[in-house]
Protein backbone atom coordinates (compact mmCIF):
# COMPACT_ATOMS: atom_id res chain seq x y z
CA UNK A 1 0.00 0.00 0.00
CA UNK A 2 1.66 3.18 -1.05
CA UNK A 3 1.71 6.37 1.31
CA UNK A 4 -1.43 8.27 -0.75
CA UNK A 5 -3.64 4.69 -0.90
CA UNK A 6 -2.97 4.11 2.94
CA UNK A 7 -3.86 8.44 3.30
CA UNK A 8 -7.19 7.82 1.81
CA UNK A 9 -7.75 4.90 3.65
CA UNK A 10 -7.98 6.65 6.45
CA UNK A 11 -10.38 8.90 5.36
CA UNK A 12 -8.75 11.97 5.88
CA UNK A 13 -10.69 14.88 5.08
CA UNK A 14 -9.78 16.21 1.08
CA UNK A 15 -7.96 19.53 2.98
CA UNK A 16 -5.95 17.34 4.89
CA UNK A 17 -5.15 15.15 1.89
CA UNK A 18 -4.89 18.06 -0.51
CA UNK A 19 -2.35 19.98 2.09
CA UNK A 20 -0.21 16.18 2.45
CA UNK A 21 -0.18 14.81 -0.94
CA UNK A 22 1.69 19.02 -1.98
CA UNK A 23 4.04 18.40 1.02
CA UNK A 24 4.47 14.94 0.32
CA UNK A 25 5.50 15.66 -3.85
CA UNK A 26 7.14 18.92 -2.79
CA UNK A 27 9.26 16.75 0.36
CA UNK A 28 10.10 14.02 -2.61
CA UNK A 29 11.92 17.42 -4.70
CA UNK A 30 12.79 19.03 -1.64
CA UNK A 31 11.84 18.64 1.71
CA UNK A 32 9.65 22.03 1.80
CA UNK A 33 7.47 22.11 4.56
CA UNK A 34 3.84 22.55 4.27
CA UNK A 35 2.58 26.05 4.60
CA UNK A 36 -0.51 24.95 6.67
CA UNK A 37 -0.88 22.50 9.36
CA UNK A 38 -3.02 19.52 7.48
CA UNK A 39 -4.60 19.38 12.15
CA UNK A 40 -5.67 21.62 14.68
CA UNK A 41 -6.43 20.80 18.24
CA UNK A 42 -9.26 22.40 20.79
CA UNK A 43 -7.76 21.28 24.45
CA UNK A 44 -10.36 21.28 27.62
CA UNK A 45 -8.14 22.31 30.63
CA UNK A 46 -9.41 20.72 33.93
CA UNK A 47 -8.33 17.20 33.93
CA UNK A 48 -6.40 17.31 30.75
CA UNK A 49 -3.79 20.09 31.00
CA UNK A 50 -4.66 21.16 35.20
CA UNK A 51 -5.47 18.65 37.69
CA UNK A 52 -6.66 21.98 40.13
CA UNK A 53 -3.77 24.42 40.76
CA UNK A 54 -1.59 21.20 39.83
CA UNK A 55 -0.11 21.21 35.82
CA UNK A 56 0.26 17.95 34.38
CA UNK A 57 4.09 17.27 33.10
CA UNK A 58 2.58 15.70 29.68
CA UNK A 59 0.97 18.58 29.00
CA UNK A 60 3.71 21.48 28.95
CA UNK A 61 5.53 18.89 26.73
CA UNK A 62 2.03 18.82 24.29
CA UNK A 63 1.83 21.90 23.65
CA UNK A 64 5.73 22.40 23.10
CA UNK A 65 5.25 20.09 20.06
CA UNK A 66 2.29 21.92 19.03
CA UNK A 67 4.47 25.50 19.38
CA UNK A 68 6.57 23.50 16.69
CA UNK A 69 8.92 21.00 18.35
CA UNK A 70 7.89 18.44 15.99
CA UNK A 71 8.65 16.86 12.22
CA UNK A 72 6.77 19.43 10.25
CA UNK A 73 8.78 22.18 12.25
CA UNK A 74 5.58 23.94 11.94
CA UNK A 75 3.27 25.66 14.84
CA UNK A 76 0.44 23.71 14.74
CA UNK A 77 -2.77 25.85 15.45
CA UNK A 78 -4.89 25.14 19.14
CA UNK A 79 -7.22 26.59 21.11
CA UNK A 80 -8.36 25.73 25.22
CA UNK A 81 -11.84 25.69 25.67
CA UNK A 82 -13.40 24.64 28.89
CA UNK A 83 -16.65 24.86 30.96
CA UNK A 84 -14.32 26.51 33.88
CA UNK A 85 -14.37 30.37 34.21
CA UNK A 86 -14.54 32.91 36.80
CA UNK A 87 -12.09 35.52 35.23
CA UNK A 88 -11.68 37.81 32.26
CA UNK A 89 -10.00 35.54 29.40
CA UNK A 90 -7.12 38.16 29.67
CA UNK A 91 -6.33 37.26 33.29
CA UNK A 92 -6.86 33.70 32.58
CA UNK A 93 -4.24 33.44 29.82
CA UNK A 94 -2.26 35.11 31.84
CA UNK A 95 -2.24 32.62 34.29
CA UNK A 96 -2.42 29.67 31.83
CA UNK A 97 0.95 30.94 30.16
CA UNK A 98 2.86 31.08 33.59
CA UNK A 99 1.44 27.38 34.25
CA UNK A 100 1.88 25.83 30.71
CA UNK A 101 4.97 27.60 29.88
CA UNK A 102 3.86 29.05 26.69
CA UNK A 103 2.36 32.26 25.47
CA UNK A 104 -1.79 31.43 25.86
CA UNK A 105 -3.64 34.36 23.97
CA UNK A 106 -6.61 35.45 24.72
CA UNK A 107 -7.32 34.86 20.82
CA UNK A 108 -6.75 31.04 21.67
CA UNK A 109 -8.91 30.79 24.87
CA UNK A 110 -12.74 29.81 24.96
CA UNK A 111 -14.26 29.96 28.45
CA UNK A 112 -17.47 28.91 29.48
CA UNK A 113 -18.58 32.45 29.09
CA UNK A 114 -16.56 34.02 26.59
CA UNK A 115 -19.98 33.34 24.45
CA UNK A 116 -21.46 35.86 26.55
CA UNK A 117 -19.98 38.17 23.87
CA UNK A 118 -22.44 37.55 21.62
CA UNK A 119 -25.26 38.77 24.13
CA UNK A 120 -23.96 42.41 24.28
CA UNK A 121 -26.18 43.92 22.16
CA UNK A 122 -29.10 42.42 24.44
CA UNK A 123 -27.44 43.35 27.61
CA UNK A 124 -25.31 46.21 27.30
CA UNK A 125 -27.43 48.38 29.24
CA UNK A 126 -29.69 46.89 30.82
CA UNK A 127 -29.57 45.40 34.48
CA UNK A 128 -28.23 41.73 34.81
CA UNK A 129 -27.33 39.45 38.06
CA UNK A 130 -23.86 37.39 37.63
CA UNK A 131 -23.59 35.04 39.53
CA UNK A 132 -20.54 33.27 40.47
CA UNK A 133 -16.98 33.73 40.30
CA UNK A 134 -14.56 35.27 43.64
CA UNK A 135 -16.14 38.42 45.18
CA UNK A 136 -16.00 41.33 41.97
CA UNK A 137 -14.86 38.75 39.12
CA UNK A 138 -17.97 38.10 37.59
CA UNK A 139 -18.81 41.76 37.74
CA UNK A 140 -15.49 42.16 35.85
CA UNK A 141 -16.17 39.05 33.33
CA UNK A 142 -19.44 40.47 32.31
CA UNK A 143 -17.84 44.55 31.83
CA UNK A 144 -15.83 42.58 29.86
CA UNK A 145 -17.78 41.64 27.55
CA UNK A 146 -19.86 45.14 27.80
CA UNK A 147 -22.11 44.59 29.71
CA UNK A 148 -22.71 47.99 32.18
CA UNK A 149 -25.31 47.48 34.83
CA UNK A 150 -23.74 44.00 36.09
CA UNK A 151 -25.07 42.97 39.82
CA UNK A 152 -23.69 40.63 41.94
CA UNK A 153 -25.40 38.90 45.09
CA UNK A 154 -22.92 40.43 47.24
CA UNK A 155 -23.93 44.09 46.44
CA UNK A 156 -27.82 42.90 47.10
CA UNK A 157 -26.64 41.90 50.60
CA UNK A 158 -24.68 44.97 50.91
CA UNK A 159 -27.84 46.72 50.16
CA UNK A 160 -30.70 44.76 52.42
CA UNK A 161 -28.68 42.33 54.81
CA UNK A 162 -32.33 40.83 55.62
CA UNK A 163 -32.51 39.49 51.91
CA UNK A 164 -30.37 36.52 53.03
CA UNK A 165 -29.84 36.10 57.07
CA UNK A 166 -27.29 33.47 57.71
CA UNK A 167 -24.25 35.33 55.56
CA UNK A 168 -22.60 38.27 57.21
CA UNK A 169 -20.38 39.88 54.97
CA UNK A 170 -16.81 40.20 55.37
CA UNK A 171 -14.56 43.55 55.03
CA UNK A 172 -13.83 42.27 51.85
CA UNK A 173 -16.58 40.98 50.41
CA UNK A 174 -18.19 44.91 51.44
CA UNK A 175 -15.29 46.68 49.65
CA UNK A 176 -16.00 44.64 46.09
CA UNK A 177 -19.96 45.58 46.27
CA UNK A 178 -21.63 47.92 44.55
CA UNK A 179 -24.04 50.74 45.77
CA UNK A 180 -27.35 50.92 44.21
CA UNK A 181 -30.89 51.31 45.74
CA UNK A 182 -31.98 47.78 44.24
CA UNK A 183 -35.99 48.53 45.11
CA UNK A 184 -36.07 50.39 41.46
CA UNK A 185 -34.03 47.73 39.40
CA UNK A 186 -35.52 45.28 37.12
CA UNK A 187 -33.17 42.77 36.59
CA UNK A 188 -33.49 41.49 33.18
CA UNK A 189 -31.31 38.28 33.31
CA UNK A 190 -29.42 36.16 35.52
CA UNK A 191 -26.00 35.00 34.64
CA UNK A 192 -24.60 31.71 36.47
CA UNK A 193 -20.76 32.87 34.85
CA UNK A 194 -19.06 30.61 36.95
CA UNK A 195 -19.20 28.33 39.90
CA UNK A 196 -21.47 30.38 42.92
CA UNK A 197 -19.71 30.81 46.11
CA UNK A 198 -22.95 30.96 47.97
CA UNK A 199 -25.22 28.38 46.77
CA UNK A 200 -28.00 29.37 49.04
CA UNK A 201 -27.26 33.20 49.21
CA UNK A 202 -27.44 33.00 45.08
CA UNK A 203 -30.38 30.48 45.28
CA UNK A 204 -32.79 32.81 47.88
CA UNK A 205 -31.85 35.93 45.41
CA UNK A 206 -32.46 34.51 41.94
CA UNK A 207 -35.88 32.79 43.45
CA UNK A 208 -36.78 36.43 44.52
CA UNK A 209 -36.16 37.64 40.98
CA UNK A 210 -37.36 35.33 38.98
CA UNK A 211 -40.68 35.10 40.99
CA UNK A 212 -41.36 38.96 41.34
CA UNK A 213 -44.16 40.50 40.02
CA UNK A 214 -41.67 42.92 38.23
CA UNK A 215 -38.14 41.59 38.19
CA UNK A 216 -37.57 43.51 41.27
CA UNK A 217 -35.87 41.31 43.95
CA UNK A 218 -38.32 42.55 47.70
CA UNK A 219 -41.83 42.62 44.76
CA UNK A 220 -44.49 40.52 45.80
CA UNK A 221 -44.10 37.23 44.06
CA UNK A 222 -46.37 36.66 41.25
CA UNK A 223 -48.74 33.68 41.07
CA UNK A 224 -46.86 30.57 40.30
CA UNK A 225 -49.09 29.67 37.01
CA UNK A 226 -47.06 32.78 35.93
CA UNK A 227 -43.27 31.58 36.51
CA UNK A 228 -41.61 31.84 33.35
CA UNK A 229 -44.26 31.49 30.88
CA UNK A 230 -44.24 35.18 29.44
CA UNK A 231 -41.25 34.76 27.02
CA UNK A 232 -41.33 38.48 26.20
CA UNK A 233 -41.20 39.39 29.87
CA UNK A 234 -39.19 36.91 30.98
CA UNK A 235 -36.48 37.42 33.54
CA UNK A 236 -33.64 35.22 30.97
CA UNK A 237 -31.76 32.57 32.86
CA UNK A 238 -28.58 31.61 31.84
CA UNK A 239 -26.28 29.08 32.84
CA UNK A 240 -22.89 29.44 31.25
CA UNK A 241 -21.39 25.43 32.38
CA UNK A 242 -23.99 22.33 32.58
CA UNK A 243 -21.13 20.07 33.78
CA UNK A 244 -22.88 18.31 37.38
CA UNK A 245 -19.32 17.02 37.85
CA UNK A 246 -15.23 18.07 37.21
CA UNK A 247 -11.49 17.21 38.47
CA UNK A 248 -10.33 18.98 40.21
CA UNK A 249 -7.00 17.98 42.08
CA UNK A 250 -9.34 16.20 45.15
CA UNK A 251 -8.92 12.03 44.89
CA UNK A 252 -12.91 12.47 43.90
CA UNK A 253 -14.42 14.07 40.93
CA UNK A 254 -16.33 17.55 42.45
CA UNK A 255 -19.74 19.47 41.72
CA UNK A 256 -19.99 21.42 38.92
CA UNK A 257 -22.18 24.41 37.87
CA UNK A 258 -24.61 21.67 36.85
CA UNK A 259 -25.53 20.88 40.47
CA UNK A 260 -25.92 24.06 41.31
CA UNK A 261 -28.73 24.22 38.44
CA UNK A 262 -30.49 21.49 40.05
CA UNK A 263 -30.49 22.81 43.30
CA UNK A 264 -31.71 26.31 42.22
CA UNK A 265 -34.77 24.14 39.74
CA UNK A 266 -35.32 21.48 42.45
CA UNK A 267 -35.97 24.03 45.02
CA UNK A 268 -38.05 26.07 42.48
CA UNK A 269 -40.03 23.45 41.49
CA UNK A 270 -40.40 22.54 45.78
CA UNK A 271 -42.34 26.12 46.14
CA UNK A 272 -43.85 26.75 42.91
CA UNK A 273 -44.23 23.13 41.30
CA UNK A 274 -42.39 24.22 38.37
CA UNK A 275 -39.17 24.97 37.08
CA UNK A 276 -38.05 27.82 35.29
CA UNK A 277 -36.99 27.84 31.18
CA UNK A 278 -32.95 28.64 30.95
CA UNK A 279 -30.54 29.12 28.36
CA UNK A 280 -27.52 26.95 28.70
CA UNK A 281 -24.34 27.64 27.21
CA UNK A 282 -21.03 25.66 27.32
CA UNK A 283 -19.54 21.81 25.76
CA UNK A 284 -21.59 20.14 24.82
CA UNK A 285 -23.78 22.47 23.40
CA UNK A 286 -24.03 23.60 19.71
CA UNK A 287 -23.17 27.10 20.33
CA UNK A 288 -20.51 26.87 22.41
CA UNK A 289 -18.65 24.23 19.64
CA UNK A 290 -20.03 26.88 16.73
CA UNK A 291 -18.43 29.80 18.52
CA UNK A 292 -15.25 27.62 19.55
CA UNK A 293 -14.78 26.92 15.51
CA UNK A 294 -15.01 30.49 14.49
CA UNK A 295 -12.30 31.12 17.49
CA UNK A 296 -10.03 28.45 15.97
CA UNK A 297 -10.82 29.47 12.55
CA UNK A 298 -9.36 32.88 13.59
CA UNK A 299 -6.48 31.47 15.38
CA UNK A 300 -5.62 29.85 12.14
CA UNK A 301 -6.01 32.71 10.14
CA UNK A 302 -3.76 34.47 12.86
CA UNK A 303 -0.74 31.78 11.98
CA UNK A 304 -1.18 31.07 8.72
CA UNK A 305 -2.68 34.23 7.33
CA UNK A 306 -5.76 34.44 4.63
CA UNK A 307 -8.93 32.10 5.97
CA UNK A 308 -8.79 28.51 4.35
CA UNK A 309 -11.62 27.71 2.34
CA UNK A 310 -12.35 24.64 5.23
CA UNK A 311 -10.88 24.15 8.12
CA UNK A 312 -8.26 21.04 8.85
CA UNK A 313 -8.75 18.13 10.98
CA UNK A 314 -10.14 19.29 14.26
CA UNK A 315 -8.91 16.85 17.61
CA UNK A 316 -10.68 17.89 20.57
CA UNK A 317 -8.90 16.21 23.58
CA UNK A 318 -10.84 16.17 27.03
CA UNK A 319 -11.55 14.22 30.08
CA UNK A 320 -15.46 14.41 30.26
CA UNK A 321 -17.12 12.09 27.82
CA UNK A 322 -20.47 14.51 28.84
CA UNK A 323 -19.26 17.46 27.83
CA UNK A 324 -15.83 17.29 26.11
CA UNK A 325 -16.68 13.99 23.87
CA UNK A 326 -20.30 13.83 23.27
CA UNK A 327 -19.86 17.81 22.10
CA UNK A 328 -16.86 16.94 19.40
CA UNK A 329 -19.13 14.29 18.45
CA UNK A 330 -22.04 16.72 17.59
CA UNK A 331 -19.53 18.71 15.91
CA UNK A 332 -18.48 16.11 13.21
CA UNK A 333 -14.50 16.68 14.80
CA UNK A 334 -12.17 14.05 16.40
CA UNK A 335 -12.42 13.48 19.64
CA UNK A 336 -9.87 11.93 22.18
CA UNK A 337 -10.76 10.93 25.49
CA UNK A 338 -7.82 11.01 27.96
CA UNK A 339 -7.75 8.96 31.41
CA UNK A 340 -6.61 11.92 33.52
CA UNK A 341 -9.59 13.28 34.70
CA UNK A 342 -13.79 12.87 35.03
CA UNK A 343 -13.68 9.69 33.02
CA UNK A 344 -12.44 6.84 34.95
CA UNK A 345 -11.70 3.60 32.63
CA UNK A 346 -11.95 1.04 35.45
CA UNK A 347 -15.68 2.30 35.35
CA UNK A 348 -16.21 0.89 32.25
CA UNK A 349 -16.72 2.39 28.75
CA UNK A 350 -17.37 5.99 27.97
CA UNK A 351 -21.29 7.01 27.99
CA UNK A 352 -20.13 8.64 24.51
CA UNK A 353 -17.68 7.64 22.51
CA UNK A 354 -14.89 8.93 21.37
CA UNK A 355 -12.46 8.49 17.90
CA UNK A 356 -10.35 6.93 20.30
CA UNK A 357 -8.77 7.24 24.12
CA UNK A 358 -5.53 7.86 25.05
CA UNK A 359 -3.58 7.68 28.25
CA UNK A 360 -2.75 11.29 28.35
CA UNK A 361 -2.81 14.64 26.50
CA UNK A 362 0.67 14.05 24.89
CA UNK A 363 -0.33 10.45 24.36
CA UNK A 364 -3.21 11.96 22.48
CA UNK A 365 -1.38 14.87 20.66
CA UNK A 366 1.38 12.54 19.01
CA UNK A 367 -1.63 9.70 18.19
CA UNK A 368 -3.79 12.28 16.12
CA UNK A 369 -0.50 13.89 14.58
CA UNK A 370 0.58 10.14 13.24
CA UNK A 371 -3.03 9.82 12.00
CA UNK A 372 -2.56 13.04 9.95
CA UNK A 373 0.67 12.88 8.95
CA UNK A 374 1.96 9.34 9.18
CA UNK A 375 5.05 10.68 10.14
CA UNK A 376 6.79 7.81 12.67
CA UNK A 377 7.26 9.71 16.27
O1 LIG B 1 -15.64 24.32 36.42
C1 LIG B 1 -14.92 23.74 35.41
C2 LIG B 1 -15.30 22.37 35.11
O2 LIG B 1 -16.67 22.24 35.03
C3 LIG B 1 -14.67 21.73 33.90
O3 LIG B 1 -13.75 22.44 33.26
O4 LIG B 1 -11.85 22.63 31.70
O5 LIG B 1 -12.80 20.40 32.20
O6 LIG B 1 -14.08 21.97 30.82
P1 LIG B 1 -13.10 21.83 31.92
MG1 LIG C 1 -12.24 18.60 31.80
Amino acid sequence: MNRWSAIRARNLSYESRRIFTRSFIASAATPKLPQRSPLAFAFDIDGVLLQGPNVLPEARRALEFLEGKNPLNMKIPYILMTNGGGVTEAERCTKLSRQLEVDILPSQLVQAHTILRKLKHKYADKPVLILGGKLNKGREVAESYGFKKAYTTLDLLAWDESIWPFHELTDTEKAATKTEDFSKVPFEAIIVIHDPRDWALDVQVSVDILRSRNKICREPYKPDSELGNDPENNVELIFCNPDLLWKSDYPNVRFGQGAFKEALQTVLKATTGREYPSTQYGKPHTPTYKFAADVLRARIEELEGPPHNSLPSIFMVGDNPASDIAGANGASWKSILVHTGVYDPTQGPPAHRPTVEAKDVEAAVHWAFKEVTQYPL
